[in-house]
């Protein structure tokens, strides 16, 4: 009996709390808004794809909502957070996860402004919104746990786009200072760096539509090998700082990245000759 309780609390890690995810039709957003809900929460997803949100909502189940909302206009952004804290009078989770690449272009000469400052708008100042509207109905309670995703490309230069690296970066900065802001109610704020994973983002950075080819292609970067990074992988990540477990993480950068953004290929001294045999090294 006891044995079967623990289990269930271990099995129901966000039982008791709301979330509210952006990006959640797609992705990294959607496989986190099934994990989430896997895990007891009340998920409300907030994205611009209403059709595949309302559908991605349908599948999760009757503890999952849809929202329409933009996250580049504040009153939108207000509305979902309104909307998720009005089912049990909380919000717990905010997960600003919504985000977007420009069109690769290696000459900055050849990057446009308008590009620039539109991949700036969605990727930073949404979640700078995501943060502040979140705050608001957080702040009054004195908890809160505040996720965003960022990038390797937050820590690596040269991965990305010049709009999409600085705008990451710029993710880590906020999550650096909302964290110290808001410690004092109680309230942790962490952002999580993926390395590649396939999702039509990635499709549509890549060129490559198939999801075994993205991944091939990723695992041939990648510092960790035999492992291919999953959007599970991050829900994962996001699972543990929402849950109880995480409980005094805030103000970190979690880069989920197998070693990338450590590793310098180009120079490391482990090279091996040939791959050592499984049963004889
Ligand atoms: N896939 C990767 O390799 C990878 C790596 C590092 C970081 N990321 C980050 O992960 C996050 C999720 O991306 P993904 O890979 O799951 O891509 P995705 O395209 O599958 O999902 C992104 C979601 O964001 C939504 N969205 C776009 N603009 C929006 C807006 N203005 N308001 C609300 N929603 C909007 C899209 O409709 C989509 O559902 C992004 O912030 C991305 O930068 C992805």
């Amino acid at each position: 009996m006891a044995a079967t309780s623990l289990l269930s609390a271990a099995s129901k890690r966000l039982q008791g709390k709301v979330a509210l995810i952006t990006g959640g039709a797609s992705g990294i957003g959607a496989c986190t808004a099934r994990v989430f809900a896997h895990h007891g929460a009340k998920v409300v997803i907030a994205d611009i794809q209403d059709e595949l949100g309302q559908s991605v909502s349908e599948s999760i189940g009757p503890n999952c909502t849809y929202v329409h909302c933009d996250v580049t206009d504040e009153s939108q952004v207000k509305n979902a957070v309104d909307k998720a804290a009005i089912i049990d009078g909380k919000l717990d989770i905010m997960f600003n996860n919504a985000g977007n690449s420009d069109e690769k272009k290696p000459r900055i000469i050849d990057n446009d402004k308008a590009d620039f400052e539109s991949i700036l708008r969605l990727n930073v100042t949404g979640v700078f919104l995501g943060i502040k509207h979140a705050s608001q109905v957080m702040i009054p309670r004195r908890s809160g746990c505040i996720l965003s995703t960022a990038s390797v490309a937050s820590n690596v230069g040269g991965g990305a786009t010049h709009a999409y690296a600085c705008s990451k970066h710029a993710v880590v900065g906020l999550t650096k200072n909302a964290a110290v802001e808001l410690g004092q109610f109680g309230i942790r704020v962490n952002c999580l760096s993926p390395f590649g994973v396939a999702t039509p983002l990635a499709s549509r950075v890549s060129g490559i539509e198939e999801e075994q080819e993205i991944e091939n292609s990723v695992a041939s970067l990648a510092n960790l090998k035999h492992v291919i990074l999953k959007a599970e992988d991050i829900a994962n990540g996001a699972l543990f700082l929402a849950s109880d477990e995480g409980r005094y993480v805030s103000g970190h950068n979690i880069l989920i990245d197998g070693g990338f953004s450590i590793a310098n290929p180009s120079s490391h001294i482990f090279q091996y000759p040939e791959e050592p045999s499984r049963t004889h090294y």
